[in-house]
């Protein structure tokens, strides 16, 4: 799986992860572990969406070690990077419906946190920071796809941290030589990520026998990539990315959402009756779409299908209860109450 990018990685000895306990960032861990690299640091708060047992098995590594920190403490930022070669930065508030709820965290760790570990790359003169980014930045794209130069038009406090993260990093490229690339990213999905996002809520609610709650009329379009190929996009932008360079990274794979939870509901063998149409999200942005070619250039490619990326999802939240229902359990069941508490059905 990591084959085509292997060799590409084998110039970095120590790689600072951070939010590497999170989805993406274990499996990015996975990848660099898979691809020899010695020495993989992961800093984490481990806040509701870090978890240890996403990396259960990579811990115990001789190559992996784990720090517990908040990005935006200096001394623990300071402790994690000394003598890193490169910093990979997926550390971030991420939920769109908690950002509306309460934003002040998301420009904490979004924002300031970034500045933080942006001026300690600085100081360690580390040869490469990979700031990872979404695809969100752009706003709604509502006919076609936008490259790299389309205007920042942020629309919710999630997207609006990123999008300010995004120029800070790039203005330590432009003050100060870092050799920064952004990557932004499409709607990400697959094994290990929070059920607070639609694709595993909708698993694991119709798993416990709840109804799935779809936003407005569910023709909103996301563009669905699976959780290995992000990663693999992300290893292509760390090894030959451009410094001062931004790569979107999208699947092609564009879906209303309403066709999202009925390929699940029909994975699941049940009826379209389980889904309950509720008040929809404010400000909810009806399509995100970015072009890839900046990435492809690079030879990235994405080689996971939709239908073959939901199979294995479902798949795995069927046999990883162990792993979910602990987490829909206190701090989700409390946000859960808060979000979906004042939302009316829609008939
Ligand atoms: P996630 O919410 O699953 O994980 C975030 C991780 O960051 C958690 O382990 C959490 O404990 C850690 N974290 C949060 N605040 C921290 C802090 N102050 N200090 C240290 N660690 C902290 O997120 P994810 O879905 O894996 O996203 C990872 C990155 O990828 C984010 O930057 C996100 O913006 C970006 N992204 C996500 C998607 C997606 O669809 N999930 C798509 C594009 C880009
Ligand atoms: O586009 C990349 C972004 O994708 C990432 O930057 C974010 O970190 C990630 O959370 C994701 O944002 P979205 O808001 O698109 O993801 P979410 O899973 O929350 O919602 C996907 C779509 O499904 C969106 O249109 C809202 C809708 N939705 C979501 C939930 C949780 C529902 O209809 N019902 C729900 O209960």
């Amino acid at each position: 799986m990591v084959q085509d990018v292997t060799d590409k990685l084998q110039t970095f000895r120590r790689v600072l992860v951070t939010g590497g306990a999170g989805f993406i960032g274990s499996h990015f861990v996975r990848l660099l572990l898979a691809a020899g690299i010695s020495e993989i640091r992961v800093l984490d708060k481990l806040t509701y969406a870090g978890n240890l047992a996403n990396l259960a098995d990579e811990l115990s590594a001789p190559a992996v070690t784990f720090i517990q920190g908040d990005i935006a403490d200096p001394k623990a930022v300071a402790a994690a990077m000394a003598g890193c070669d490169a910093v990979v930065h997926f550390a971030a508030e991420t939920h769109v419906d908690r950002a509306i709820l309460e934003p002040a965290p998301f420009i904490q760790t979004n924002v300031l946190g970034t500045q933080v570990l942006l001026n300690a790359a600085l100081a360690y003169h580390v040869r490469r920071f990979v700031h990872v980014s979404t695809d969100e930045v752009y706003g709604e794209v509502l006919v076609g796809a936008v490259n790299e130069a389309a205007p920042l038009r942020p629309r919710n406090p999630y997207a609006a941290s990123k999008a300010a993260a995004d120029l800070l990093a790039l203005s330590y490229y432009a003050s100060y030589g870092l050799p920064v690339v952004v990557t932004r990213g499409a709607n990400t999905y697959g094994p290990y990520q929070h059920p607070e996002k639609l694709i595993p809520l909708a698993i694991t609610n119709v798993l416990e026998g709840k109804p799935v709650p779809i936003y407005g009329d569910g023709l909103q379009e996301r563009d669905w990539l699976f959780v290995t190929d992000h990663c693999r996009a992300i290893a292509f932008a760390l090894a030959d990315g451009q410094p001062g360079q931004i790569y979107n990274i999208g699947a092609g794979n564009h879906r209303p959402n309403r066709e999202v939870v009925r390929a699940i509901l029909r994975l699941l063998h049940c009826s379209d009756e389980w889904i309950t149409y509720v008040t929809d999200r404010p400000g909810h942005d009806r399509r995100y779409a970015v072009d890839p070619q900046a990435l492809m250039a690079l030879g990235w490619r994405p080689t996971v299908s939709f239908e073959e990326g939901l199979r294995q999802t479902v798949a795995w939240y069927q046999q990883r209860r162990d792993w979910w229902e602990p987490m829909k359990q206190g701090e989700f069941a409390a946000y859960a109450a808060r979000n979906y508490g004042s939302r009316q059905r829609m008939g």
